[in-house]
């Protein structure tokens, strides 16, 4: 069903028309003081990786559902993936966990188009005409596949080498294509899906230091130019060797000050205690600190199957429960409390309010437009009902994924879950008439 709406929502009819509201009833519902509220009540998101493996684990969907507001597939979307021989997409895992978040609420971050890693042996082999070919034909495949989906990709990952020189990475797209590569491939992802937000990503780029400031000079220049980019990933993966640098904040600012947005975008921390607790609060507070940090993701869910599990890296231990390190970027998010605890969830009066309008009316159907709205306090995601007079059928929904019951549709959020106080955003969908012109029924909208 959600691959259907999927479709369906591209073919979302435009042409709106004012028309007369109706207002629904408000439903309370109970707050969620988790780190994906918490965050979106700071006007960010807070995201995890995710494997396609471990949805069907209980545990695991228990903890990603309730704590995160975006997902990163951890490997789905990678070349290897989503392209092993030439031409041929398979989107199957991705796909899962694309439409396991929105299902949810949940909002998905694309990971990574071109990569010098996990790339099928294929692309190698091929001379310079036929990889830039090739490059663009896997941008427009893959970011084509899930336009209006995805809120932030990673369109290059890792160009750089590590190291104090600042130079490029050796990469068959490097090699053969030199340092255009990488604008090349930015333009392709623009008319790809001109919605999502075009991210360079790269790690040891967290400090001030060479490899930060090549990256630093190359989106100046890629501004100055007009180049389409939109932010940078930081990834951030720390451990003793490779601390949380006492820049992180002042780096992160001179990228944004270059009028781009920045996010951190692979967390993970190793150690334990207060030691990395204290470390992710600084991690968190950096990001607060500079206003186009607009969100993080934590490198995994549990520290089960973290990809440095030696390294317990991650907020939740290998049963699932919270570490210092959850209760400090809980508390540095403004959160209050884990589940159970006093402001944690099922403690709140989280609220919503629904409003639903005709936008667009011909003789066989019309357009129809719910607002939805969050009360006073910031929601993680919401749940309306709209109850279809009778012979009424609805033919096409963007914006959320649908349930039916009878003629009763309940909505979920597709990208649009999280919500700050006050806030609102909107999901649309067509009716066939079949003869009945009446207005649907907006019913409960609930928060949590
Ligand atoms: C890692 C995954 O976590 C592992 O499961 C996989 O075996 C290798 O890749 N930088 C990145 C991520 O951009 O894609 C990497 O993810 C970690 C380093």
């Amino acid at each position: 069903m959600n691959m259907i709406l999927r479709r369906l929502s591209r073919a979302a009819i435009a042409g709106l028309v004012a028309a007369a509201a109706l207002t629904a009833a408000a439903h309370s519902a109970e707050a969620a003081d988790t780190l994906g509220s918490a965050a979106a009540g700071q006007g960010r998101y807070f995201g995890a990786a995710v494997a396609a493996g471990h949805l069907g684990e209980a545990d695991y969907t228990a903890t990603l559902d309730r704590e995160f507001g975006s997902v990163t597939p951890e490997n789905e979307m990678k070349w290897d993936a989503t392209e092993p021989s030439r031409g041929t997409f398979t989107f199957t895992s991705a796909d899962r966990i694309v439409d396991h978040a929105q299902s949810r609420g949940m909002d998905v971050r694309g990971h990574t188009l071109v990569w010098h890693s996990q790339l099928p042996s294929w692309v190698g082999t091929l001379g310079a005409s036929d990889l830039r070919t090739a490059m663009k034909d896997h941008i427009s495949g893959l970011m084509g596949h899930y336009k209006g989906e995805i809120h932030s990709w990673d369109v290059v990952n890792e160009a750089f080498q590590d190291g104090g020189s600042g130079a490029r990475r050796s990469s068959p797209f490097q090699d053969k294509l030199g340092d255009g590569f990488i604008e090349e491939a930015f333009r392709a992802a623009r008319a790809a899906d001109p919605a999502a937000k075009l991210c360079y990503n790269d790690y040891n780029t967290d400090g001030v230091n060479a490899k930060s400031t090549a990256v630093y000079n190359m989106v100046k220049d890629f501004t100055s130019r007009g180049v389409p980019i939109d932010c940078v990933g930081f990834q951030s993966h720390f451990n003793s060797n490779s601390p949380v640098p006492s820049d992180y904040r002042q780096n992160l600012q001179r990228f944004a000050d270059l009028g781009v947005d920045v996010q951190i975008t692979e967390l993970d921390i190793e150690g334990s205690g207060s030691a990395q607790a204290a470390d992710y609060t600084k991690v968190v507070q950096a990001c607060l600190a500079v206003e186009r940090c607009t969100g993080m993701t934590v490198w995994g869910v549990t520290d089960k199957y973290s990809w440095r599990s030696g390294g317990t890296p991650l907020l939740f231990d290998g049963n699932y429960a919270e570490k210092p390190a959850y209760d400090a970027v809980l508390s540095a998010l403004g959160g209050s409390g884990g589940p159970g605890e006093p402001g944690g969830p099922g403690e709140g009066t989280a609220t919503c309010t629904a409003t639903y309008t005709r936008t667009a009316d011909w003789d066989g159907g019309y357009n129809g437009e719910v607002t939805v709205t969050a009360g006073s306090e910031p929601i993680g995601s919401w749940t309306a009902t709209v109850t279809l007079p009778a012979r009424q059928s609805v033919s096409a929904l963007w914006n959320g994924t649908a349930a039916f019951n009878g003629n009763v549709m309940t909505v979920r959020p597709s990208w649009n879950g999280a919500l700050a106080a006050g806030t609102s955003t909107t999901f649309g969908f067509t009716v066939t008439k079949n003869g009945s012109d009446a207005a649907p029924a907006v019913g409960a909208c609930t928060a949590s």
